[in-house]
């Protein structure tokens, strides 16, 4: 048994949107179960993890809302950590890559690679927008594909027919910011020289006889080709910047820096324990194991680029293992989250509990092919074998004990041969479910336990205590103290899937923890009894799988364009009086008015024309963004916005509806 330290990441998921079932299926429910388990055994274990919050989709997407890309972080950081919260997906830190401590350890770490050997630059052509004024990185290109046609193919792939695909390859190639065509530039990047690695990466990765199939098949795929020196800079503003002076400008690619975050959140997580040496027995320590929990699109990162970065390094630890999951579909199709044929956590925490879905992923798990993840499925998990099997067993007893037996847990003093074999077949599958998850093999794990559930009920109505009851209390109290025996053990070993179940089950039954080391006495007294399991009806369900595939985006932008007090609160609205009003020269649309606003006289030039003349306006009293930078309209400077509502061809002045002093605020 391994009691060395383990340190487990779970991929730092993109900070451009919502935590999905295809995530938590991938790693991050894996990952939780296996760092509940090993808590629950006592081992030193910690889990790691953060958002990514620089690369090429973050900055699209703040495009496409009109943010900023530290705005869409921050909103989505905040999001993603409540959800896992809320879901039970428990962190020891749960960090960012935008935090100064990961920026200064990326640019230690590039250094000394660098310093190193590893990493040379190299000068290329890429594709240069002069409208954007910037270098496009692949996904910033769009085009038709060389292979199929497809007119939307994107400079790194082919949507349509799956190819991979560089931007020049591309025929009609546009910028996706601006539309227009770009044109090619020369420009230099660093490129880690991977190459350097092939051997000894090879002949680790031969050394990892127990990993799972689908990540050492991929890799040797690699190093059939032969690895090359990859490029590991861009040319955009939103990144790490490269510490070299001669590569002002630059930002590290995402996918560089990113893993480095598992280090740099593991440096904070000792910060905030108060001991900044700690990581280092963690990521410095062959005693250590090191657990990447990833989904299967990560695997070329965890498995080659990243331990290569590791051996370049030098100081750190190799990782232990790799458990990648595949892919979940769902309903029979590919998630998909622009179609929003997905199930975002945040939508699914507002209707049901977490563990019906803890339940649901981990008993089909993608652990060696993609599966799918149906809503009837899920109903018939939670109905079906939750509430009926496992939560019909608790119940019972709880129910029988608090009705019949002054709600106590009888003490166990001699076992009939029944009791006797039950309680062992038990801790057989008591003792394999834990196997399981040491081995991440969860669905196996979910199995098991619930053959726990299954011999309980068998036991219990086989022993027929309603009757003993009545003709041998002493055999009434056995049966009773053998469930109790068989709840706990069902608590604690299904902890890791169920963890709020678990805990309501140690409350009834009055436990001071679940862990599995210490042995404690249960409680003689059981607690109030608690439902486990509410059954899911059929209208409910069918109400989720017809949601599919509509309408999440929109309401997900309602939520981004929402401002805070605070920020309207930077926006001055004041009362002002048109004092003058003149038509400016050569303009058709605008008008140059002299507006007081109190104490003090302004400019303004406004759009409206064509909606009203001079001299009505005069004298009028109006509403005007006071605290806006002047701006030079043809000529003149204008010192403010008067506001208006607009719809189509007609336009309205806001005006108060009963005069007030100029310079009054409006709030
Ligand atoms: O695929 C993704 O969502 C990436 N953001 C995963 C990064 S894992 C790690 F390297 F940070
Ligand atoms: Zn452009």
């Amino acid at each position: 048994m391994f009691m060395g330290k383990i340190l487990v990441t779970s991929a730092l998921p993109y900070a451009n949107g919502d935590i999905h079932l295809g995530h938590l299926a991938g790693c991050y429910l894996p990952a939780d179960i296996y760092v509940r388990y090993q808590r629950m055994k006592k081992r030193d274990v910690i889990h790691i993890g953060g958002t990514d919050e620089h690369g090429v989709p973050i900055t699209i997407k703040a495009r496409q809302e009109g943010k900023s890309p530290k705005e869409i972080v921050d909103y989505y950081h905040k999001r993603i950590k409540e959800s896992f919260e809320k879901f039970g997906i428990i962190f020891d830190n749960f960090s960012r890559t935008t935090k100064p401590i990961h920026y200064e350890i990326t640019k230690e770490f590039f250094l000394r690679i660098y310093n190193r050997g590893y990493i040379e630059k190299r000068t290329t052509e890429q594709f240069y927008c002069t409208q954007c004024g910037m270098f496009l990185a692949d996904r910033y290109v769009e085009g038709t594909c060389p292979y199929c046609g497809y007119e939307e193919a994107r400079g790194d792939q082919c949507e349509k027919c799956g190819r991979w695909l560089e931007p020049f390859m591309l025929k009609n190639p546009r910028c996706k910011i601006c539309g227009s065509t770009p044109e090619r530039r020369s420009t230099f990047h660093y490129y880690f020289k991977l190459d350097m690695l092939q051997k000894e990466l090879e002949e680790w990765i031969a050394s990892k006889t127990h990993w799972k199939d689908n990540v050492t098949r991929f890799t040797k795929g690699w190093f059939k080709e032969g690895l090359e020196p990859r490029a590991i800079t861009r040319d955009i503003s939103w990144g790490v910047p490269v510490p070299l002076k001669e590569a002002e400008g630059k930002v590290f690619y995402v996918w560089f820096d990113a893993p480095i975050g598992y280090i740099s959140s593991t440096v904070e997580w000792a910060e905030k324990k108060g001991d900044k040496e700690l990581w280092k027995d963690y990521w410095m320590s062959p005693d250590t194991r090191l657990i990447h929990f990833i989904g299967k699109d990560n695997i070329v990162f965890h498995a080659i680029v990243w331990p290569a970065m590791l051996m370049a390094h030098g100081d750190f630890i190799l990782p232990s293992d790799i458990p990648a999951n595949e892919f979940l579909t769902l309903e029979g199709r590919p998630l998909s989250t622009s179609r929003n044929w997905a199930v975002w956590l945040p939508e699914y925490l507002e209707e049901f509990p977490p563990d019906p879905l803890r339940y649901a992923i981990a008993s089909n798990a993608p652990e060696n092919r993609d599966v799918d993840f149906r809503w009837k499925d899920f109903q018939a998990r939670n109905n079906n074998e939750l509430a009926d099997i496992y939560g019909n067993f608790v119940n019972r007893v709880i129910q029988f004990s608090a009705k019949y037996l002054g709600g106590r847990i009888p003490e166990l003093t001699s076992l009939s041969s029944e009791s006797t074999e039950v309680l062992k077949r038990v801790e057989e599958l008591f003792m394999k479910t834990q196997e399981m998850y040491e081995n991440f093999r969860v669905k196996e794990a979910v199995r098991l336990f619930m053959e726990i559930a299954q011999e309980g009920n068998r036991y219990f109505d086989y022993s027929e205590p309603w009757r003993t009851r009545k003709e041998d209390m002493d055999k009434c109290n056995e049966t009773i103290g053998v469930c109790f025996r068989i709840i706990k053990m069902l608590a604690q070993v299904s902890s890791p899937v169920l963890p709020f179940t678990a805990e309501k089950v140690r409350r009834q039954l009055r436990l001071d923890s679940l862990d599995m080391v210490v042995e404690h006495e249960m409680g003689t007294e059981i607690g109030e009894p608690e439902i486990l399991f509410r059954k899911i009806d059929d209208r409910t369900i069918e109400l989720k799988i017809e949601e599919l595939g509509k309408g999440k985006k929109e309401k997900e932008e309602k939520i981004m364009d929402r401002i805070s007090i605070e920020e309207f609160k930077k926006i001055q609205l004041k009362i002002a009086k048109i004092l003058e009003a003149e038509k400016v020269e050569g303009a058709d649309r605008l008008l140059k008015l002299k507006v007081s606003l109190g104490d003090e006289e302004r400019t303004l030039v406004a759009g409206i024309a064509q909606f009203y003349s001079p001299e009505e306006l005069i004298g009028k009293e109006i509403v005007v963004v006071a605290n806006l930078m002047p701006a030079k309209i043809r000529g003149i400077e204008s010192n403010g916005m008067l506001l208006a509502a607009v719809k189509g061809d007609r336009l309205a002045l806001l005006i108060p509806d009963k005069e007030i002093e100029p310079g009054t605020p409006v709030s």
